[in-house]
């Protein structure tokens, strides 16, 4: 029986990485800030696969959310951190709350999570943690300080806990994901989608099942020598900045 726990499991990437995880999946837990008709799409149609999906709400950055998820579960193979946020705003008018919010929703969120998953996947000596970062991780951006820090703390934080948990056999690694056509992104408009999409060499942002193909492969054991890793999905994006 493979279990398997995605936040920000009700749109984009997170959803995406639900339904494929379910292909390989016995039990799902998903997580996502309420209980919306998106959110219930996605616990039915795994359902439907035959998939036992258990919803955990809350906000990620929230202790009480994480320890909801984890209550009564006894193994976990897989745990993809995914939900996160996006607004632009130059470092002159980005207040302290918003750059709190940025990094409590990515960093306290995936420190949370992985805190309860490596305590059941330590006790099995197996399991793969998953977490979502960004190619502005890495590459940092015009008015995206706060996220594109929060980022590069999930890349730190992969390596680290990737060294920490390897002698139990517990993989961590990241996807870097370049523009991806999300609810996200979508909010920012079309000109932003445009002007992104000419950035790339493939001329084209992904989809979230694209992601979700790369965050599949890492969980399977075809990934079973693989842990601490960056691995970009972003159309070529990050060769040419
Ligand atoms: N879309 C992109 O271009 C892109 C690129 C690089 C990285 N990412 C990262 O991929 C991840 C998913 O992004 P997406 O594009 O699918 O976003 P999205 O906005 O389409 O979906 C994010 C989901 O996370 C949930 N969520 C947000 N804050 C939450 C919180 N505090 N607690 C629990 N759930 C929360 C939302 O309700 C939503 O369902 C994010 O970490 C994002 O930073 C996205």
């Amino acid at each position: 029986m493979k279990t398997y726990l995605v936040t920000g499991a009700a749109n984009g990437i997170g959803r995406a990485v639900a339904l494929r995880l379910g292909e390989a999946g016995d039990i799902a837990i998903l997580n996502d800030l309420t209980d919306s008709t998106d959110l219930q799409a996605v616990t039915e149609e795994l359902r439907d696969c035959g998939v036992q999906a258990r919803v955990a709400l809350g906000d990620v950055s929230d202790p009480s959310t994480a320890a909801h998820a984890f209550e009564g579960l006894d193994r976990l193979d897989v745990l993809v951190n995914n939900a996160g946020i996006l607004f632009e705003a130059p470092i002159t008018e980005l207040s302290l709350e918003q750059w709190d919010r940025m990094i409590r929703v990515h960093l306290h969120g995936a420190f949370l999570f992985s805190k309860g998953a490596a305590a059941l996947m330590k006790r099995q000596g197996s399991g793969a943690i998953i977490n979502i970062a960004s190619d502005l991780g890495q590459l940092g951006c015009v008015n995206l300080c706060h996220y594109s820090a929060a980022k590069g703390g999930i890349i730190a934080f992969s390596k680290s806990l990737a060294r920490e948990l390897a002698p139990w056999q517990v993989r961590v690694n990241s996807v870097a994901p370049g523009g991806t056509l999300t609810p996200m992104v979508e909010r920012m408009g079309e000109d932003y989608i445009r002007e992104e999409a000419a950035r790339y060499p493939l001329q084209r942002l992904g989809s979230a099942e694209e992601i979700a193909n790369v965050v599949a492969f890492l969980a399977s054991d075809q990934a079973s020598f693989m842990t601490g890793q960056i691995l970009g999905v972003n159309g070529g994006g990050a060769m040419v900045g």
